[in-house]
């Protein structure tokens, strides 16, 4: 009887990852099961916080080494797609300079996840902007460093 319920959950189980590995495709399917970059960051260079009109909140945290970013990571309390998302925005921000990480955005997202269901596209969206934003923040304070600089030679 045991055997034959654990076989049961078994094909329940194999049977909800081909629906999910149908419907979101391989590589997010795969991110869904072996997740990355989740966690939050120490004082990160870099740091947004941004809620979706669907209420769910994305985190993301840069870390930059020589203007480029050497570490990311995000965090949210929305669906597995938004998960996949904030991981792929953290995956993809590695390496890059402030000019190349305005080039992430949900778009690139969703074209690096070869799509989403259109009623999660907008997670990708909401990784976007928390990314855009998170460069803002960066930018800020490297501005705000260059400026406290000049004008008051301290730094
Ligand atoms: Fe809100 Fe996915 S449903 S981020």
């Amino acid at each position: 009887m045991g055997n034959e319920l654990d076989d049961f959950v078994n094909e329940l189980q194999e049977q909800i990852y081909e629906e999910t590995r149908n419907a979101y495709g391989e590589l997010a399917f795969e991110r869904w099961l072996h997740m990355r970059f989740m966690g939050s960051m120490e004082n990160p260079d870099g740091y947004a916080r941004v809620t979706g009109k669907c209420g769910d909140t994305m985190e993301i945290f840069l870390r930059f080494e020589d203007d480029r970013v050497k570490d990311a990571s995000f965090l949210t309390d929305g669906c597995g797609s938004s998960a996949v998302c904030g991981s792929f925005a953290a995956e993809m921000a590695i390496g890059k300079t402030p000019d190349e990480l305005i080039e992430i955005t949900g778009d690139t997202i969703l074209e690096k996840l070869g799509g989403l269901p259109k009623e999660e596209e907008h997670c990708a969206f909401l990784a976007g902007e928390t990314l855009q934003e998170a460069l803002s923040d960066y930018m800020i304070k490297k501005g705000n460093r260059k400026w406290s600089m000049t004008c008051d030679g301290k730094e």
